[in-house]
């Protein structure tokens, strides 16, 4: 146990927080300021949000003596991206009357809402709720939103395992209630025994953790980058349990040697059922024990596990449930993508995927997904599941209402921008960034299309317009945008300036590397031009540009 003379200063914060309430309440209440105070503001992430300032406007209001523009980010508790239709249209209302409107789908199968006044956060919440939604825990130092694979094998299967997912959520939500008392009215309960938490104590986590389940052969939900992936083994159609792979996490900080991008390490095989939940909850306790709590940047579960070494983590996990980990499950992912367009499910219920340029759905000249969207939603045929890449899967739809579905994308622009998107851009993504995000060094989403169209023009001068090469953006390095598991990786590092990431695999079994550092637009062209020459003229049959890059470009 570290000294406490030692610990982090929002180590205190939690622990003196009651329960994750602080002086939340008062701080809504101040009239005087569009933002509130500082220790709430790490107290609400627990509650799902983040507080933000629009970076574009800082000046201007500095001009002017003015405080910053101050709004809140909300980010909802989906766990595997799952929304029914009556939900999408709550939620679409709910952007456009307490939000910039803007419904932003995240990296990580959920949503995001922007631009929320501090005095819209309790309606927004209390909207939300009467959805059955909810922004539980989906930032802060606890168990986030629990991603899993958003397409079927076997649909059976598949629904049982997205299951999972959702009984992890609910199975690490904190106990107390305070989001209920805060932001929704509910009485607060005297007895604090109900709220007692076994799981999270009164400290919580050392550091935000996630989990993410993967399916065989498709790892679209790049299930290496969470603190814990889980890789579901299915035998006949059967579920048969998860490979565990721990320490997985993309941030790291420039400059920073100690900190690093790491995919987690498979430590072995749990059958399915209370056993997982068992192993699941082991993991979280010993990385709520042995995680620094000291050095935030060296406290997530990756760090615990180097430190320690994979051995002893495995060792301390079995001590906890009582039983060893089984041999790990022979398994392979064979791809990273999404299906795009109309695919049929094993059930005969047909799915469509649309490709949406960074996850941003609204209005915008010719193409109107936010409308096309509510109108689907609106026709009650339909379920919506976010993916891991920032797009949105229109799911369930019977054989006899296809038709009907397929007139109305095609009447808002959707089926003919989802068919001619090119290769490079459905494989590419790119973090918020400016304005919103305090921590962006460089511009990403706003850029990165503009950047897309350019090397799309590269490519095709070097016949390689149909290459599905996985290319990713960040503003810096945290990597929201999973850049550091990319085959081509733009890492902002000032305004303007990106380091250049190559030879991440197309699997998601292999990182990047640095390649160029701090290119401005003309450099990554010029750069990538050449590699693009280097790659048509050498490369082996069928090799990706992902492993064309590692295997001659990276000194290995
Ligand atoms: C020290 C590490 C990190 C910090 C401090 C951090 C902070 C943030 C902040 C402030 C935002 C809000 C941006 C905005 O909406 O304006 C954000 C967004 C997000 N972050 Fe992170 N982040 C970190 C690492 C990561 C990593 C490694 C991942 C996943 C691989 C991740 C996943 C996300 C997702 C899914 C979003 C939503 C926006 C999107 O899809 O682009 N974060 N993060
Ligand atoms: S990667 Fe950096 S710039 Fe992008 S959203 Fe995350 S913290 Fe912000």
């Amino acid at each position: 146990m570290p000294d406490i003379k030692n610990l982090s200063p929002l180590e205190k914060v939690k622990v003196v927080s009651d329960g994750l309430r602080g002086t939340i309440a008062e701080s809504l209440q101040d009239e005087l300021t569009g933002a509130i105070r500082e220790d709430d503001q790490a107290l609400i992430k627990f509650h799902g949000m983040y507080q933000q300032d629009d970076r574009d406007r800082r000046e201007e209001r500095a001009e002017k003596k003015l405080e910053r523009l101050f709004s809140f980010m909300i980010r909802l508790r989906l766990p595997g991206g799952f929304l029914t239709a009556d939900q999408w249209i709550a939620l679409h209302e709910i952007a456009g009357e307490n939000t910039t409107g803007i419904i932003k789908i995240t990296t990580r199968q959920t949503v995001q809402l922007h631009g929320m006044l501090k005095s819209k956060i309790k309606p927004t919440i209390k909207e939300f709720h009467l959805a059955k939604l909810d922004s539980i825990a989906t930032c802060g130092d606890i168990n986030r939103n629990v991603t899993c694979s958003s397409y079927p094998t076997e649909l059976s299967v598949h629904d049982e395992i997205s299951s999972y997912a959702d009984k992890i959520s609910t199975f690490l939500k904190p106990k107390t209630r305070a989001y209920y008392e805060i932001w929704l009215d509910e009485e607060k309960i005297l007895d604090k025994k109900t709220e007692e938490d076994p799981l999270y104590l009164d400290a919580y986590l050392p550091r935000k953790f996630k989990i993410g389940i993967g399916i065989p052969p498709n790892n679209d939900a790049d299930v290496f980058i969470n603190d814990l992936g889980l890789i579901a083994i299915i035998e006949n159609n059967k579920l048969l349990g998860f490979n565990f792979a721990v320490g997985g996490g993309l941030a790291a900080t420039h400059g920073n040697p100690q900190t690093y991008a790491r995919l987690g390490t498979v430590i072995g095989f749990v059958e399915a059922g209370e056993k997982t939940f068992k192993a699941i909850y082991e993991v979280l306790t010993t990385q709520r024990d042995f995680g620094n709590r000291e050095d935030r940047k060296q406290a997530r579960l990756k760090y615990t596990v180097d430190r320690m070494g994979v051995d002893k983590f495995k060792e301390e996990v079995e001590k906890r449930t009582g039983f060893p980990f089984e041999e790990t499950k022979p398994f392979t992912f064979s791809e990273r993508v999404d299906y795009y367009g109309w695919r049929q499910n094993p059930s005969g219920n047909w799915d469509y995927t649309l490709f949406i340029e960074n996850g941003r759905v609204l209005d915008e000249g010719e193409l109107k997904l936010k409308s096309a969207l509510l109108e689907a939603a609106q026709t009650g045929k339909v379920s919506f599941r976010f993916t891991a890449n920032q797009n949105l899967i229109i799911t369930e739809v019977k054989p006899k209402d296809k038709k009907a579905i397929h007139k109305i994308l095609e009447k808002f622009n959707i089926i003919e921008q989802t068919g001619n998107v090119s290769a490079i851009r459905k494989n590419s993504m790119a973090c918020v960034a400016l304005p919103t995000c305090p921590l962006a060094l460089a511009e990403s989403q706003r850029y990165l299309p503009s950047l897309i169209t350019k090397i799309e023009l590269l490519l095709a001068n070097h016949d390689l317009e149909n290459e599905n090469i996985i290319t990713r953006m960040t503003g810096c390095p945290n990597g929201c945008g999973r850049s550091p598991a990319a085959e081509i990786g733009f890492i902002g590092t000032a305004l303007e300036k990106y380091n250049l990431h190559l030879g991440g695999d197309h699997e998601g079994y292999r990182l990047n590397r640095i390649y160029k550092e701090s290119l401005g637009e003309v450099e990554i062209l010029s750069e990538l031009d050449g590699l693009f020459a280097d790659f048509k003229k050498e490369r082996k049959k069928n090799e990706s540009f992902g492993d064309f890059t590692h295997r001659t470009k990276l000194n290995t």
